[in-house]
């Protein structure tokens, strides 16, 4: 009996403790791929049953699936907004149903900030305001900048954006020449920096692109190669994010600088989680904080993250 009591166990799934409905905004660049892998693995080493939902890039469809998880009646909510405003009401029928919404990487716009328990996130102003410094010390505060934009009205590319601005407007040399979003994808990337470079005299005017994460950084670093240009010599290149692949590009010469933006929000979000059921009072921001990156690291970089 015994035995068979064992066996019957391991085969029987346990009762998850806790069903959590995640809203994803898509999968628009590697970085969002590797938050989406940490918010799930996590669930599952905690035995969490978590609702997913990709929407796409679009705020309508964040808007249906949270209303799917409130008719669920989930544990607790995570948005990941897509974009910063717009949430008011959805955010209000959540509360009137008692439950939590914890959001993640980026931020909205409320009218009542009790509408969500906390935001587990960077600091985006002081991410740009990073690149700003960076540029300005490698150019002596001279360069006419190319700045690749993420998607329009997230708190990723409003605040990268200001916080690049703040430090930038303080040299008088310094200039944006062009700035145009990329929605934060590798094709978006190349394309609005193949229009740059055209309307730039071949790239000729342009000393620098900072671009508002890797993946569209990658693809300026094409669309400079196919104009004839070098990569991080010719134009150089400052993006935001860390992932594996512009650790590779680093490695090989072709971008100048990169802040991390950390991925693993998936132990942080659960145990914030956790502690708001278990009836403790969160801040009402978790920070997480990222390095400044450059090529004599990179290698080592690369190889610690591809590994993970
Ligand atoms: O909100 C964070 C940003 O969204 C990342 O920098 C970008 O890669 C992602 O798509």
């Amino acid at each position: 009996i015994g035995m068979l009591a064992a066996a019957a166990m391991a085969v029987t799934p346990i009762a998850s403790a806790l069903t959590v409905g995640f809203s994803q905004i898509g999968s628009e660049s590697g970085w969002r791929t590797a938050e989406t892998q940490s918010i799930k693995s996590a669930a599952q080493e905690r035995n969490i049953d978590l609702k997913f939902s990709d929407a796409q890039q679009k705020q309508e469809n964040q808007i249906k699936a949270l209303r799917s998880f409130i008719a669920q009646g989930v544990d607790a909510i995570i948005l990941a907004p897509v974009v910063e405003t717009g949430w008011d009401q959805v955010l209000r029928e959540a509360k009137r149903s008692k439950i939590p919404v914890f959001l993640v990487d980026r931020g909205v716009k409320v009218r009542d900030n009790s509408l969500y328990v906390t935001k587990i996130a960077s600091d985006f102003v002081e991410e740009g305001r990073l690149a700003g410094a960076w540029l300005a010390a490698k150019t002596s505060g001279d360069c006419k900048i190319a700045e690749l934009q993420g998607t329009v009205g997230s708190s990723a590319a409003i605040d990268r954006k200001k916080g690049f601005a703040d430090v930038i407007d303080l040299f008088p040399r310094m200039s944006i020449i062009r700035s145009q979003s990329g929605d934060f994808t590798r094709s978006g990337g190349k394309k609005v920096m193949e229009s740059f470079l055209k309307a730039e005299h071949g790239g000729k005017t342009i000393c620098a692109v900072y671009s508002h994460n890797d993946d569209m950084a990658l693809g300026a670093i094409q669309a400079i190669q196919e104009a004839g240009l070098q990569p991080s010599k010719d134009i150089l290149i400052i993006s935001i994010d860390g992932v594996p692949d512009i650790f590779k590009a680093m490695m090989e010469g072709q971008t100048n600088a990169s802040i991390e933006l950390k991925s693993d929000l998936g132990n942080p979000t659960f145990d914030a989680i956790k502690a708001y059921l278990a009836g403790d009072k969160l801040p009402k921001w978790i920070k997480t904080q990222g390095n400044l990156y450059l090529p004599d690291t990179a290698k080592e970089e690369y190889q610690r993250r591809s590994s993970m």
